[in-house]
Parts: structure tokens; C-alpha cells; sequence
């Protein structure tokens, strides 16, 4: 029988820890729900210590998930510890997960502490978080540079303590495959009671290695893998749980493991990621990538024609992403409409269906081919949105070669009809400046960026926006097959958010 590796999906902690990529209550519970629809076997929700908002989310989302462990995040200390309990403890599974680093590096910069004194902090930190639940993990932060002897040291010493999981993390992604491996390997011979804990990886992508380091591992004892959906995370990122998870499906053959992760609800995972976050996918990447199943060389067209095995390694249904792409036209009705919402793995309220059904046949009449993405677009933009103070009523530019761009926007704020009129250097800029004085906010724009949802001269453009007010950051996105209206939409849902976080207490990391 084939072994199982446990996925540990920490796309809420460590891939939120990406500049921009934030999110807040009520979107992690969104991705909470669709992570245990993927069926990961641990989700980490956060570090509750970080911060009012993270230790709510975490409590949040420990309370909603009934089929899968989740974790919190706690430094090597009885305070995190106890506050990641608060946050956890009502949950069905919760799982405590401390750290602290082991290599010479940080001890001597950052901790300032001697190798004895962070095994004695290491192993009372284990010790306390026991009192609270059998399922503790610990994790040597920066393991790959520790030294060796001292790093079985310290696996051999939390084991015996109670951990039950223990991460090894290539924290600075500075790992090399063959490396890794030996290191997972040695581990398992010289720590003598090994076998009580499940050995996890956690590798970060600096060399674009992570995906690749986490493989080695498993092929040298590790249980399980620490991954984020579209391998989000601190800097280059953290190793993809797509890419980690198809590997070990596609090349069973050779790898001889498997996952309980249902591979169909990989995609539309990603999707939501990259609403959530505004972190688009590169059209490369693989598994999620928009290019990922494109045939575009006239002989790799034929040969797929001929027999999808010549090029296709995986089919593109295996991870959820429809091969029926032209789903739906203007003739459609509510029923298929329904059935398409379905399948893409959406459960809407019969109220949603209509308010998203209303804004498809807005969407038909404009453009003939509704895609996938389309609809993904329409339930992003109409469906997940938070309690909202500004709504755009309507909006009118006037651009071109002649005359200096303007725009007459039309808001309900709080409640009330607005009315304004701006001028910028084009429509955008324009429409901007007349939403920031009706809205009278402090923030400032700092990134703005456009893509294409779908191809096509009549496809809809995806806006994505960061907002900064006051050191906040916050990402609005809005679609619409006029990109002028896509932009004042995502604007204004970056306006929102930011209201939303400013009713939340948000304190910095004590
Ligand atoms: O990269 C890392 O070392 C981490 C630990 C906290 C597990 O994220
Ligand atoms: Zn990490």
C-alpha cells in the first residue's frame, strides 16, 4: 500500500505573510471552507499573537472547519502559546504549532541565546503546550543551516517532550534536493526515537527549489509537507501545494505515495486565492497556470487531437479546470446558469444565484463567449464582497485625442446618493480623483495593475488596486468588460475594505 503524506496547507499564515497579500476574517473562513473542500489534512490559520485581527481569524476559522486540523502559530514561548490556545481551543481538531530557530545564525543575531538555552526554551514550550492537546508540532526555524549533531539534538530532545510533528524548514529556501534528502534521511538514523513523531518539511522557493526539496524529502521518510495554494508566501514564496500534490499523482509510479487531496478542487482553490489576494498567477505556472493545458504549436495541436497522451500529462479536468471552456452564451437560462455555478464548485444562496445571474446576462449581451473565468469574475466581484459604505451607482468619461479626460461618477454613500465630477490626466485617473473627494479618503494608490480575464477584444479586464492609509495596506479588485468601470470598481472596493479594517483593532506583532 501506498504511504500517505499529510498535506499542510499554510496558505492563511505563512502565504499571507506575503507583501499585499493580507487577508481578513472573513476571507480566510471563505478559503478555510474551500481548503476543506480540497481536503487538506491541516490547515494553519495564523499566528494569534500577531495581532487582534489574526487571533480572531484563527478563532473563527477553528470554530467553522469540521474536517480538517488547524493550527496556530506560536513562538517558543508560554505567552504565544497560550494565546494561540485562546484562539484554537473550540475547535475540532486544533493543533499547536511552536518554533524557534536552531542554526548559529539566528542564535547569535536574533535570539541571542546559547545552543543550550534554546533546547531548554524548545522543549518547555513543547512541555506547555502539551497541558493543552496531544497534537503539537514543533518546528527548528532555520534547520538547514543549523548544525547537524546540534539539530538532532534538539528533534530528539521535543520528541521526547510530546511533539508529534516535527517541521524541518529550509526557512531561507537555501536547500539543494540531493542535500535535503540526506539531511531527512540522517535525521530518521540518528535521532533514536524518531519514530514517535511524524517528520514535516517546510521549504521556501528563494532558489525555485521548494517544490523539488519537498519531494526529495518525502522520498527520505518526511510524513508530511508544509505548502501554500499557488506557493504563496514570504518572499519567493513557500513550495505550491498544487505542484507537490499533482508530482506525487502524476509520478506515483516511481514515487509511490498519495494525498487525500481531491485534485478537482485544485484550481478553483487557486482562483480564490488569487481573488482573495490580487497575487495573479504567472500564465506558466504549473497545474494553475493559465497556459497550463494550452497547446499551442500546430504539431503539439495535432498530436493532442490525435491522442491527448502525446502531450498531456495530466488531464486538465484532474485539477478542475474545465476542457468545456465556452460554458454558457446569452440564450442561456437560469437552469444550466445554476448547474454551471455548481460545478465550478461555488454554493450560493438562491438570492446570490439571481444577483449573479442578473449581472451573466448583462455580461451575454456584451460579450458572445462567457468562459469559466468569467463567471468566476462575476461571483468575485458581485458575490464575495464585504459589508459595503461605498456602492458605484453609475459612472460616464469622456476621453480621447481632443478634450482632457473627465468623469461624472455616481455613488451611494452610507446610504445616500452622491454625485461628482473629475478630471485627470485619462479616464482612470479622472474617475479616481472624483471617487477619492466624494469619499473624502486619506488613502494614497500605490499599485495598479490590469489584466485580461479571458481573450478576445470583448473580454472583461481584471483591476487590481493597493490602497495604503496610515501603514494599512489593502488590495480591491473589480471586473467589467469596460476596464474604466473595472477600475473605479476596484477602487472603491479598496475603499471598503480599508473602512472594514479600520472597525477592527489591529495591533502590531508585541
Ligand atoms: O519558514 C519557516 O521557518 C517558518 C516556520 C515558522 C515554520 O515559517
Ligand atoms: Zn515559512
Amino acid at each position: 500500500m501506498k504511504k500517505n503524506i499529510k498535506i499542510f496547507d499554510t496558505t492563511m499564515r505563512d502565504g499571507e505573510q506575503s507583501p499585499g497579500a493580507s487577508m481578513n476574517m472573513d476571507e480566510k473562513v471563505r478559503v478555510a471552507h474551500e481548503l476543506e473542500k480540497l481536503k487538506v489534512d491541516i490547515m494553519e490559520a495564523g499566528f494569534p499573537i500577531a495581532s487582534e485581527g489574526d487571533f480572531e481569524a484563527v478563532r473563527k476559522v477553528a470554530k467553522a472547519v469540521k474536517d480538517a486540523q488547524v493550527a496556530g502559530l506560536a513562538r517558543a514561548n508560554m505567552k504565544d502559546i497560550d494565546r494561540a490556545w485562546e484562539a484554537l481551543k473550540y475547535g475540532a481538531c486544533p493543533r499547536i504549532h511552536t518554533f524557534i530557530a536552531t542554526s548559529d545564525i539566528h542564535l547569535k543575531h536574533k535570539l541571542k541565546k546559547s545552543r543550550d538555552e534554546v533546547v531548554e526554551a524548545a522543549v518547555a514550550a513543547v512541555k506547555h503546550a502539551r497541558k493543552y492537546t496531544d497534537n503539537v508540532e514543533f518546528s527548528a526555524e532555520d534547520a538547514v543551516r543549523s548544525d547537524l549533531d546540534y539539530l538532532c539534538r534538539v528533534v530528539e530532545a521535543v520528541i521526547a517532550a510530546g511533539a508529534k510533528t516535527v517541521n524541518i524548514p529550509d526557512t531561507v529556501g537555501y536547500a539543494i534536493p540531493s542535500e535535503f534528502g540526506k539531511l531527512i534521511a540522517t535525521l530518521h538514523s540518528r535521532v533514536p526515537n524518531i519514530d514517535e513523531a511524524v517528520i514535516s518539511v517546510h521549504c521556501h522557493n528563494d532558489l525555485g527549489l521548494a517544490v523539488a526539496n519537498s519531494i526529495a524529502a518525502i522520498e527520505n521518510g518526511a510524513g508530511q509537507v508544509e505548502c501554500t495554494v499557488n506557493g504563496i508566501g514570504e518572499r519567493a514564496g513557500n513550495a505550491s501545494l498544487e505542484e507537490i500534490v499533482m508530482a506525487i499523482r502524476t509520478r506515483g509510479d516511481i514515487l509511490g505515495y498519495t494525498t487525500g487531496i481531491e485534485t478537482e478542487h485544485l484550481y478553483p482553490a487557486s482562483r480564490l486565492i488569487t481573488h482573495i489576494t490580487g497575487m495573479v498567477v504567472q500564465p506558466n505556472k504549473a497545474i494553475v497556470g493559465a497556459n497550463a493545458f494550452a497547446h499551442e504549436a500546430g504539431i503539439h495541436q495535432d498530436g493532442v487531437l490525435k491522442e491527448k497522451s502525446t502531450y498531456e500529462i495530466m488531464t486538465p479536468e484532474s485539477v478542475g479546470v474545465s476542457h468545456n471552456l465556452l460554458v454558457l452564451g446569452k440564450h442561456s437560462g437560469r437552469h444550466a446558469f445554476r448547474e454551471r455555478i455548481k460545478e465550478l464548485g461555488y454554493e450560493l444562496s438562491d438570492e446570490n444565484i439571481e444577483k449573479a445571474f442578473v449581472r451573466f446576462k448583462s455580461l451575454a449581451d456584451k460579450k458572445k463567449e462567457i468562459f469559466d473565468e468569467d463567471l468566476d469574475a462575476i461571483i468575485a466581484d458581485e458575490i464575495i464582497r464585504i459589508e459595503e459604505k461605498y456602492k458605484l451607482l453609475s459612472l460616464n468619461v469622456n476621453s480621447g485625442t481632443i478634450s482632457d479626460p473627465t468623469a461624472t461618477v455616481h455613488m451611494e454613500i452610507n446610504g445616500l446618493a452622491k454625485e461628482d465630477s473629475g478630471t485627470g490626466v485619462g479616464p482612470v485617473d479622472a474617475a479616481y480623483e472624483a471617487i477619492a473627494r466624494m469619499t473624502e479618503t486619506k488613502s494614497k494608490l500605490v499599485r495598479y495593475s490590469v489584466s485580461s480575464i479571458t481573450s478576445g477584444m470583448d473580454a472583461q479586464g481584471e483591476v487590481t488596486v493597493r490602497v495604503e492609509e496610515a501603514g494599512k495596506t489593502v488590495l480591491g479588485q473589480g471586473a467589467h468588460t469596460d476596464i474604466i468601470v473595472a477600475s473605479a470598481k476596484a477602487y472603491i472596493n479598496a475603499l471598503n475594505k480599508l473602512e472594514y479594517r479600520k472597525q477592527k483593532v489591529w495591533s502590531d506583532l508585541p
